[in-house]
């Protein structure tokens, strides 16, 4: 595997380009659900960290967007805004459960672990680009994760047990939409030299990690 892109490759410029702007999309999108969210989040802590992560999702959008101007790609947005609207518009409609599980395991857990796929074949400006955001992630995983268990603790064992089975399914769905938006993502990651398989293997793998440690406290 070519550890060090050239960005003289124009395929390659091309393909990170349009993965960096729908990152930072994403990025943005996030920060505004979250933002929208905070009224209802169950105590100061959690509304607490949800403005810290609003603040982080900020700071990565200027990061990338300062990134992308440098990078000098094509910075027209891979989501139109009918898309972000559909997008803003899901997380509304959930209740705080599944806002937990499509937030924080679905997108920035395993929509990470994707990214962080990307890193080891990533040009050095861009790989630097990432640092801050991905580090920061890791801090969100575990907010929505630990605010996930928790409110399935509360739930009599047989409920939590049968929304641990339904996590499985909404992952499926949200994975069904975004290649219902006709966004080639396969094609994006061999062309900056991922071995797609390999990414959907890894975020499979991390996926079964964590609807593992979801079950395992609430069994013992
Ligand atoms: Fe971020
Ligand atoms: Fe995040």
């Amino acid at each position: 595997m070519n550890q060090n892109k050239d960005i003289s490759d124009e395929n390659y410029r091309l393909a990170m380009g349009r993965l960096l702007v729908m990152y930072t999309q994403v990025d943005y999108l996030i920060m505004r659900a979250v933002a929208e969210r905070i009224v209802d989040a169950p105590d100061d802590e959690s509304r607490l960290f949800m403005a810290k992560q609003v603040g982080d999702e900020s700071k990565h959008v200027r990061i990338q967007q300062e990134w992308i101007k440098r990078f000098g790609t094509d910075n027209t947005p891979v989501f139109s805004e009918l898309q972000q609207e559909m997008f803003l518009a899901h997380f509304r409609s959930l209740n705080w459960l599944d806002f937990l599980t499509d937030m924080y395991v679905c997108i920035e857990a395993l929509g990470g672990e994707a990214v962080e796929q990307i890193v080891p074949m990533a040009d050095p400006g861009t790989r630097e680009s990432l640092k801050v955001p991905l580090q920061d992630e890791i801090d969100h995983v575990e907010f929505g994760l630990g605010q996930l268990h928790d409110e399935l603790v509360k739930l009599p064992e047989a409920e939590s047990n049968a929304y641990l089975q339904t996590i499985g399914s909404r992952l499926d769905f949200l994975d069904d939409t975004l290649h219902g938006l006709g966004i080639d993502v396969p094609g994006m990651f061999e062309a900056v030299g991922a071995d797609y398989q390999n990414v959907v293997d890894m975020v499979m793998f991390r996926r079964q990690q964590i609807l593992e440690s979801l079950a395992q406290p609430l069994a013992a």
